[in-house]
């Protein structure tokens, strides 16, 4: 039977979640492309659910995750490194990275691609970049030690880097996603809020966001 306590403790983490709901990136997903370390995709998909991105896809061809987002929610390993962010997350897996662009096309999303290397047509510096221009955006994110594929590359709108001015090649997978994600959201945000604004009812203030209490 459930206690007092448990039961107080899941009405205010629903509280919580009706609270952030108004402030979270409808249409962007955070595609994670063959990631093989379960800590990189668990502190992606907490930073996902920091960050109020709408979803996680994982291209898994290994099969090494379950098939379904409640088989994840499931597995201890994905609710420990995620610190449980996977409970209220959304993450669909795919076997291939084929698969998935075939989803994002038919579901009319743009995606563009993140790298330390300059690959493709178009190659931007993260804060230069304007990402309120899509309406439905995915982000990519590439195997740590091969990047982000060819083919990924091929179908995507451009490819963000952040500077890097140290003597190592690339970031952790699992910061990248922190730092990409942050920049991203905060610019869709901010489109979101003015839109708002301009036309339709605000749930808060400019600029505002939901704090949690200490
Ligand atoms: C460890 S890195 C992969 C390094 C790999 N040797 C390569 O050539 O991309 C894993 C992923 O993190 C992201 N990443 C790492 N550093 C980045 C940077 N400076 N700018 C943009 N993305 C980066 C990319 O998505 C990359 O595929």
């Amino acid at each position: 039977m459930e206690t007092d306590e448990t039961a107080a403790r899941k009405s205010a983490a629903r509280q919580r979640a009706d609270e952030v709901k108004p402030f979270r990136c409808k249409n962007l997903i955070a595609v994670l492309e063959d990631p093989t370390d379960i800590r990189n995709i668990g502190t992606v998909i907490r930073n996902v659910n920091a960050l109020g991105v709408e979803k996680t896809y994982i291209v898994d061809p290994r099969r090494a995750l379950p098939d379904d987002w409640q088989g994840m929610r499931e597995r201890r390993s994905l609710t420990k490194t995620s610190v449980s962010a996977i409970k209220w997350s959304f993450v669909k897996r795919f076997d291939s990275s084929e698969e998935c662009l075939a989803h994002l096309n038919r579901n009319r999303f743009v995606s563009i691609v993140t790298s330390p290397h300059i690959k493709g047509r178009r190659n931007v510096v993260l804060h230069e970049a304007d990402y309120s221009v899509y309406t439905r955006l995915a982000v990519w994110f590439g195997n740590e030690s091969r990047g982000v594929s060819n083919l990924a590359v091929e179908h995507s709108e451009m490819c963000v880097s952040i500077p890097m001015f140290g003597m190592i090649e690339s970031l952790n997978l699992g910061t990248t996603s922190g730092i990409v994600l942050y920049e991203i959201t905060k610019q869709r945000r901010e489109y979101q809020s003015k839109y708002k604004r301009a036309g339709k009812r605000r749930k808060g203030p400019s600029g505002d966001h939901p704090r949690t209490s200490a």
